[in-house]
């Protein structure tokens, strides 16, 4: 077979993408990444992946071929799940199988920090595939759907993190649009006090995660509490989109606290069953409890899947709550580390859109 005429035979493109957190969990899955249940979260600021991807026409290779570079080092570990994203993507992009790409990503965060790194990084993988085949064939570029449903196939937490703010991923019957293959936005529903929710990430425990997400999701297919758990997030997601509206933010925290134990009583009731909270992911849920009921603040927690704490609060408390975490919570912090973050601007174009 002849190999098609391309526009360009060699070029780079850049993207920075956020990470996101969930407030509603996407927690198990089916088929190639479609989510059991709906999820919702917002796109973070300061905690980033900027991948920059080289492509070089190569008449001689017969098969996708790539490097991949974390911080300028090789990262053999990494390579499979990207081959086996790029190879999913294949059939959108046949270019893939005549280009060479060399991968250079870097995170805004530190790698032990539990932020969902696979989030940021393969929205930005797709969002850099798109802006190559744009190059390439002189097609339009992707919209926004299409580059969440791409993302959706590296990491399913992925698909949120095209968006800047709220989104939502996942069929929720009450809203026509949400739907499985990819991530709406839910901005133009938002209260302004919801616009610029601070995320403050209290760094609990350095170590790396010791389970990956993909072996929670698996063993939600067959966990004794698989349909209640479909059952709740889809009343907490209507829970929190009232709240969001409404700009409730006692709703709010409470389904986003139930949320995040939720996520860690099914991992702790699976089976295997298995602890990713600390004794000091404890001691921090204490006291952000006492705190908020002495202050009268709305402040609340999420986890991750991981014994990082997010605290969760309005801009216009940030003064008494920065106070509070200095003087209670970053004793608890593993080399007293907090990364203060907030809701962000999303996906930006390093190449197109200098910033
Ligand atoms: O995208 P994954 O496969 O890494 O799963 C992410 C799962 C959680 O972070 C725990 C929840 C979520 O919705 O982001």
């Amino acid at each position: 077979m002849s190999k098609p005429i391309y526009q360009q035979t060699e070029g780079v493109v850049s993207r920075s993408v956020p990470s996101n957190i969930a407030i509603v969990k996407y927690w198990g899955k089916r088929d190639v990444q479609l989510p059991l249940n709906p999820s919702l979260s917002f796109s973070l600021e300061v905690s980033r992946t900027t991948t920059t991807v080289g492509f070089r026409f190569d008449d001689t290779k017969q098969d996708l071929s790539f490097d991949f570079f974390l911080d300028g080092i090789q990262i053999p570990s990494f390579r499979p799940k990207i081959e086996q994203f790029l190879r999913r993507v294949l059939p959108s992009f046949p270019w893939l199988e005549f280009f060479h790409l060399t991968i250079h990503s870097s995170n805004s965060f530190p790698h032990s920090s539990g932020i969902a790194s696979s989030a940021s990084g393969m929205a930005c993988l797709a969002f850099c595939l798109t802006d190559i085949e744009k190059r390439l064939t002189g097609n339009s570029a992707a919209d926004s759907e299409q580059v969440s449903c791409m993302a959706r196939l590296g990491s399913g937490s992925a698909c949120r993190s095209v968006w800047p703010g709220w989104s939502l991923w996942g069929a929720y019957p009450a809203m026509e649009r949400a739907n499985d293959e990819f991530a709406i936005s839910l901005n133009e529903y938002v209260h302004p006090s919801f616009q610029h929710i601070r995320d403050s990430i209290l760094i609990l425990d350095g170590d790396r995660k010791k389970i990956s997400s993909s072996v929670g999701h698996k063993l939600m297919t067959r966990h004794p509490y698989r349909e209640a758990r479909i059952a709740q997030a889809n009343h907490n997601t209507g829970r929190v989109i009232t709240a969001l509206k409404s700009g409730d933010w006692s709703l709010f925290g409470q389904v986003a606290e139930a949320e995040a134990l939720s996520l860690h009583a099914l991992m702790l009731s699976s089976e295997p069953g298995y602890v990713l909270l600390k004794p000091e992911s404890f001691q921090a849920i204490e006291c952000v409890r006492n705190f908020r009921q002495e202050s009268g603040l709305p402040v609340y927690f999420t986890f991750d899947a991981g014994p990082n704490m997010h605290l969760l609060y309005p801009a216009e408390t940030e003064k008494e709550v920065t106070s509070f975490i200095q003087r209670d919570l970053k004793q608890l912090c593993n080399g007293q580390s907090v990364i203060f973050d907030r809701l962000g601007i999303g996906p930006v174009d390093l190449i197109n859109e200098k910033v």
